[in-house]
Formats: structure tokens, C-alpha cells, sequence
């Protein structure tokens, strides 16, 4: 069955251009977001990629959102979702649809530093090594079966920025790497 790849992002979108910029690209059917002001949104418009917005405070409720976002991500029928910094908790029934085809990227070597805030977390408790995770996403808080991960060693007086934007590096090319070979051979 040929990928269908559908990548859920808040922010920036640096992690979805490194899906955009590779071999995967081809296979990326569309890009979701929650935020209307997500770079990652004009990233996909610039490709030409179909994407949507599902806003929560349009909803009366979490759980009305939850069933809107599991719409507009079915009506693309993915093979795989990627939660490439999304940052919002998954509702049980989108993961109980998608089990084991939704990953997501974090930026610290879970189970250390779960939630919004690794980055600074890592630092505040003064951890030397810290790194970033892909795992499967289940209906806990980034506590998934871990797939990839990989350390980075924290400089001294490092800031958070710093810190981030090396791990991010270090995250784009392992989530193509993850994806890749979860996709497998494709036609
Ligand atoms: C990544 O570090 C991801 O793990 C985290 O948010 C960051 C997203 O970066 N949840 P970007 O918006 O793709 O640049």
C-alpha cells in the first residue's frame, strides 16, 4: 500500500520541512494544524500541499474538537500520522483509530522530561545529557512505545534556545529516518 502521510504540526514547522525537503515528500497527503498562525501551515501552502485548521476555541468542548480533528485527519485516510510538534494531547479515540500509526517527536530522552516544557525542564534539573525520542503515540502524555532516540551531550551555560535548536537538528533527521523505514520499500 502506497504511504499516505499526514503531518500534524503547532508551530514553526522546521520538523515538517525535513519531511518536505526529503524522499518523503511525495507521500505527504496533508498537513493539520491547531493553530492558524503555524509557519506550518504557510510551509505547506508553499508546496502546495493541502492543509487544515481545527481550532479549539471554535469547539464548545475538548471532546468536540477531538471528533472534529479525527475528521479532517480521516478524511485524508493516512497510513501514518506524524505529531511533528503538535502540541496538544491526542484524543483517546484518534489513537484508538490510529494505534500504532501515529508517532510523535520529543525533544528529550523520554520517559525523562514528558509535556509541553522538556527543554527547559532538562535544564532546570540540571541533567548533563538530554536528546530527543520518536515514539508511537498511546493515550498517556508522550508515553508511547519509544521507536528512536538519541543523546546530546548539555554545554555548560547553555540557554534553552541553543539547547532546542541543536536538538531539533539532531530531531528532523531521525524523524526521516524513523519514517522512512516505517514507510518501507514503497512503489
Ligand atoms: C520540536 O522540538 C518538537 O519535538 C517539539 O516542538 C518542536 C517543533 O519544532 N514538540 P518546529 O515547529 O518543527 O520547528
Amino acid at each position: 500500500m502506497t504511504a499516505r502521510l499526514l503531518v500534524l504540526a503547532s508551530g514553526t514547522g522546521s520538523l515538517l520541512q525535513a519531511v518536505l525537503d526529503s524522499p518523503l515528500a511525495r507521500y505527504v497527503v496533508a498537513v493539520g494544524s491547531d493553530n492558524p498562525e503555524a509557519g506550518a501551515l504557510e510551509r505547506a501552502a508553499e508546496v502546495g500541499i493541502e492543509a487544515f485548521c481545527v481550532i479549539p476555541s471554535e469547539f464548545p468542548s475538548r471532546r468536540h474538537w477531538d471528533q472534529a480533528l479525527q475528521r479532517a485527519i480521516g478524511a485524508y485516510a493516512p497510513t501514518l500520522v506524524i505529531s511533528a510538534g503538535f502540541m496538544r494531547i491526542l484524543g483517546p479515540e484518534l489513537v484508538q483509530e490510529y494505534r500504532n500509526r501515529i508517532i510523535n517527536t520529543h525533544p528529550a530522552l523520554l520517559p525523562a522530561f514528558p509535556g509541553a516544557h522538556a527543554v527547559p525542564d532538562a535544564l532546570r534539573y540540571g541533567v548533563k545529557v538530554t536528546g530527543c525520542t520518536v515514539h508511537f503515540v498511546d493515550e498517556g502524555v508522550d508515553t508511547g512505545t519509544i521507536i528512536a532516540q538519541e543523546a546530546l551531550a548539555i554545554e555548560p551555560n547553555e540557554t534553552e534556545e541553543h539547547l532546542h535548536e541543536r536538538i531539533k537538528v539532531v530531531e528532523r533527521a531521525m524523524l526521516v529516518d524513523v519514517v522512512t523505514s516505517l514507510i518501507g520499500e514503497q512503489p
